[in-house]
């Protein structure tokens, strides 16, 4: 049953969602129904509710709950609105006089929120071949290096005995890990929505791309709107089927917190934050880390990393750790030979394991992933919970 959030005239006059609602009169209100009801998949805040008020609501739910719809209905309606509201993640806004129209949106809303409860992945199984390790690279701003750090430790990890590694590359509207190392995009994640709830390993694997003996790469969609396809339960799927198989399964990201990479937080042992020593790069980490604290995922998995640590670029790695209020764990070195061997098409852990970068992200690798000090997080998927209602 929707919850109805209308604050003034909650005793009297409801609005009509087609069946009935409970009514809350505050968000907050909202939020204490949605926590007891994890099943509730719809949200209608009424006219009365502050717009700034309501369109945080959202904006937090879509991370928290995202199968849960919101619908906004408003005395005006404009532009201007719909803009914000959509931002927001507002699945629909609706004009208060609308009675016909209010129904019809929460009707395509319950159909969205079962499409999304239905690809989302079942229970962990108890047996698994392998409890990998899924670590995400991340950076809330473009440019940090997350695709050549991710692409490298992929590598670095690959290059440890016996040990299998997977790269995922969760760019999905720009993905650019194939064209880095000259791959093939023959098989993408677009091939695995035909498997959505029910992928297993066999079709996992068959979605891959072979890059070296025991490193594959599961490459991003190469057509403009494939990347808007890929449900983000699907994300979580793959994931948890993919560290069956992987020790490592490396994810690199676009550089916004999208639902995508909201779930491949949840799915992850291990957070790698990058930055580059400018103020632009570590003002977003810093709200990055904020991010996640809010979100309550595990300090103790989160490594933050320095990339071209050594540019002259008026900051000190003094300064870089007091604006930032983190310990960076990692100094990545800048070097030329980190374009050029994109530009090559060989990672340069591959080209030069003896360059200085690469030195650097293979001591991160064996310090923090495969033989860390103190053992991160436990087993894949460990942090789902504490962010998911
Ligand atoms: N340590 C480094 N030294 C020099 N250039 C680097 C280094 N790391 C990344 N780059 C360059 O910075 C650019 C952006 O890197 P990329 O990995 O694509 O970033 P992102 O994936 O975060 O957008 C690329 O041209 C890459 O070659
Ligand atoms: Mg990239």
């Amino acid at each position: 049953m929707p919850i109805l959030c209308e604050p003034a005239t909650a005793a009297g006059h409801l609005l009509p969602v087609g069946g009935d609602v409970r009514a809350a009169d505050s968000l907050q209100s909202v939020s204490q129904m949605l926590e007891a009801d994890p099943t509730e998949t719809l949200v209608v805040i009424g006219p009365d509710t502050p717009i700034a008020d309501a369109l945080t609501f959202a904006s937090t739910l879509r991370m928290t709950r995202p199968a849960v719809g919101v619908i906004l209905v408003r005395t005006h309606v404009d532009v201007a609105l719909l803009t914000h509201a959509l931002r927001a993640g507002v699945r629909e806004v609706v004009p208060a006089d609308d009675a016909a129209a209010l129904v019809a949106a929460c009707r395509r809303s319950y159909e969205i929120s079962k499409r999304l409860v239905s690809t989302a992945p079942p229970p962990a199984e108890p047996e698994q071949a392998r409890e990998g390790k899924v670590v995400t690279v991340f950076a809330a701003k473009g440019g940090c290096g997350k695709t050549s750090f991710a692409v490298n430790l992929g590598v670095a990890l690959a290059n440890e005995p016996g040990v299998r590694v997977c790269v995922v590359d969760l760019d999905l509207a720009f993905g650019d890990v194939a064209i880095s190392v000259q791959l093939d995009p023959a098989r993408t994640i677009v091939d695995a929505l035909p498997m959505a709830g029910h992928l297993d390993t066999t079709g996992a694997s068959s979605l891959l791309t072979r890059y070296k003996p025991n490193l594959e790469m599961l490459l991003a969609p190469v057509t403009p709107g494939d990347a808007e396809k890929v449900p983000p339960p699907l994300v979580g799927e793959l994931l948890r089927v993919l560290s069956g198989i992987f020790d490592f399964v490396v994810v690199d990201t676009p550089a916004q917190f999208s639902e995508h990479v909201l779930v491949a937080m949840d799915a992850s042992a291990h957070h790698v934050l990058l930055t580059t020593p400018d103020v632009p790069a570590l003002k977003n980490l810093r709200i990055t880390l904020d991010m996640l604290d809010l979100l309550s995922y595990p300090r103790q998995i989160r490594s933050v990393v320095l990339n071209r640590a050594d540019s002259k670029v008026g900051l000190s790695l003094d300064d870089v750790e007091r604006v930032v209020r983190w310990p960076i764990v990692a100094h990545i070195p800048s070097s030329r030979e980190v374009p050029i061997s994109i530009n090559k098409g060989t990672p340069l852990m591959l080209a030069n394991p003896s360059h200085p970068v690469s030195q650097a992200i293979g001591r991160f690798a064996r310090q923090r992933l495969v033989t860390p000090a103190e053992a991160p997080a436990g087993r894949v998927g460990r942090s789902r919970g504490r962010r998911r209602a």
